[in-house]
């Protein structure tokens, strides 16, 4: 069994089968066991079936978030859980409460499971650690500062499968500001993991060359990839990550240098199809008009990221094709 540190530098185990912390440690079979359960469970938001009835969801968010915290909760509740939302703004956070002492406060309470987005990178690690010298709650990983995205990836995944039925041999083109991106890193991995050739493309120090060791291509030029993309998936530009001044001159030139601007995008490959995990900053990564274009699929991809989180949470309480597992 995969072990931890705990807050003392303890090591612990780690029910990697019900924690999702990131997309990293898991195998290929596995993403594809929850995918397959996704698709299943798009149809059972009509059917009505309440796999979680009797069990609660914490949703445990340290920074905003509109799809990922919504989703989840529509998720939780189309499997019939109750939810119990918490914003750090408004709870014990506020008074110096610790991730570790805040997860073994809500994991005594027994819920099935806990959604956390935090802006530390491994503080879903710490709280899936607090939450199981208590108890047997799940930590689902909802983003951890520019670490891992793990649910983002899968409905990634999804989106692109629903286009493409297979990875096997796609080339993925991902551009922007990849350093600051937890999706990136979630995409990489389970790109790479379902045999696609993912692309990196953006500014110098917005693109690390370490991420080559991640199993991603870097490419300098924009429209080297653009052509040859299966699938264009458009980075934010986060500014709120930066330290100093970004690392190019202005906006109006960024979007001329790696925007996905009418022009460019009129040059991908005639199946293919622009993604953005949003928020977006329309007019800088995207333009508008590509944004909202046929060759869009970005409703597509939030409407998935409500199957994906129903599957990743009857995962997490072992339920559906989890149940009766380990
Ligand atoms: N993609 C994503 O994580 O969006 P939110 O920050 O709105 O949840």
């Amino acid at each position: 069994m995969a072990t931890h540190d705990d807050h003392r530098g303890r090591r612990v185990p780690l029910r990697w089968d019900r924690h999702l912390l990131g997309i990293e440690p898991l195998t290929a079979e596995e993403i594809t066991k929850i995918l397959d359960r996704a698709r299943v469970l798009r149809h059972a938001q009509i059917t009505g079936e309440r796999p979680l009835a009797g069990q609660s969801v914490v949703t445990l968010f340290y920074e905003a978030s509109t799809r990922t915290r919504a989703s989840f909760e529509i998720a939780a509740q189309n499997l019939g859980a109750t939810i119990v939302s918490i914003a750090s703004s408004s709870s014990s956070v506020k008074k110096g409460e610790t991730v570790w002492d805040t997860g073994r406060t809500l994991a005594a309470m027994e819920p099935g499971a806990i959604v956390c987005r935090h802006s530390s990178p491994g503080a879903p690690h710490l709280l899936a650690a607090a939450a199981e010298s208590v108890g047997h709650t799940a930590i689902v990983n909802a983003g951890d500062g520019a670490h891992e995205h793990p649910t983002q990836a899968l409905l990634d995944a999804m989106t692109l499968l629903d286009r493409l039925e297979s990875l096997e041999g796609r080339t993925i083109a991902i551009i922007g500001d990849i350093a600051h991106s937890r999706v990136a890193r979630s995409d990489l991995f389970l790109l790479t993991k379902l045999g696609a050739r993912v692309l990196l493309c953006g500014p110098r120090s917005l693109v690390p060359r370490t991420l080559e060791s991640l199993g991603g291509t870097i490419v300098r030029d924009v429209d080297d990839i653009i052509p040859v993309a299966d699938a264009v998936m458009m980075l934010r530009v986060q500014f709120e990550r930066m330290v100093g001044p970004p690392p190019f001159p202005s906006l109006g030139d960024y979007n001329r240098t790696y925007g996905l601007t009418v022009a460019r995008a009129e040059r991908m490959k005639s199946d293919a199809f622009v993604m953005h995990p949003g928020p977006m900053n329309r007019g800088i990564e995207i333009d508008p008009e590509v944004a909202d274009g046929p060759t869009s699929v970005v409703a597509h991809q939030v409407r998935n990221g409500i199957a994906v989180r129903m599957a990743v949470l009857e995962r997490a309480v072992g339920r559906g094709p989890w149940a009766g597992a380990s």
